[in-house]
């Protein structure tokens, strides 16, 4: 867990963690994988890294973006956290549409979703798909992804990609399951405000507190310890 006393110091260690783990990685496997997250808070982190200060410290051309979640809505709209991303990073790093692989919503969410695990599996030629580094957020109702409280895909123990029925949104999300999240090499949650620190204080520290009711339990990872980047504010209730 870090605490930073505001969100411009917690997403300047952030952008330095990825621009580390990014520079291992390449140098170790030649390629960099990185999931995005979506909703609001990682908007500033993107653009810190397409700002003069990051644009040349991390191998743009060896990297690959994926989505944690996506909306299950048009690619063109206002909601997408495609779009999000593509306005605050990629255009302005001007990365290649063949290293973004998207949530094509067309079709179907099942279908949507289906076709989101096969790109994702032959990006990964059929290996495990252990992503380098997975940003994720949280609900101030310890959702993340698109794992939403007393859901069926909690109870997912594939690792894929699954659409969902959110009924608190009255609509359906393509979400990255716990499994596939665990199985990444780095995770990091980027959390922000006091808003959140109910539900970080059930996430972190409630012993008694279930995954089905604050689905951000789910997020351990297989491999090494899952880091939490938070302001005091989000803290506060730790
Ligand atoms: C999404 C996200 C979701 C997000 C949380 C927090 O598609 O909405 O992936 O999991 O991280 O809802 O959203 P905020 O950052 O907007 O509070």
């Amino acid at each position: 867990m870090k605490i930073y006393k505001d969100t411009d110091e917690l997403i300047i260690a952030l952008a330095e963690a990825i621009r580390k783990v990014a520079e291992e990685t390449i140098e170790a496997r030649g390629q960099f994988n990185f999931v995005l997250s979506g909703g609001s808070s990682p908007r500033k982190l993107y653009e810190l890294l397409a700002s003069k200060t990051y644009r040349n410290k991390i191998d743009w051309k060896k990297t690959f973006f994926f989505f944690g979640d996506e909306r299950f809505v048009p690619e063109n709209d206002s909601q997408r956290n495609s779009l999000m991303a593509q306005k605050a990073m990629f255009d302005k790093l001007k990365i290649s549409n063949s290293h973004i692989l998207k949530v094509d919503t067309t079709g179907s969410p099942s279908e949507a979703a289906q076709r989101y695990a096969n790109s994702i599996a032959a990006h990964f030629h059929n290996t495990p798909m252990e992503f380098d580094f997975i940003l994720l957020g949280l609900g101030d109702d310890a959702h993340t992804a698109s794992l939403f409280p007393n859901t069926e895909v909690l109870k997912e123990t594939e690792a894929t990609i699954k659409s969902d029925f959110v009924k608190k949104l009255d609509a359906y999300r393509i979400t990255m399951t716990a499994p596939l999240i665990n199985q990444a090499h780095t995770i990091a949650f980027l959390v922000f405000g006091e808003n959140k620190s109910e539900a970080v204080y059930r996430v972190l520290e409630d012993k008694a507190a279930s995954a089905v009711l604050y689905p951000a339990r789910l997020i351990k990872s297989n491999k090494k310890k899952v880091v939490w980047y938070l302001d005091t504010a989000a803290a506060s209730r730790l």
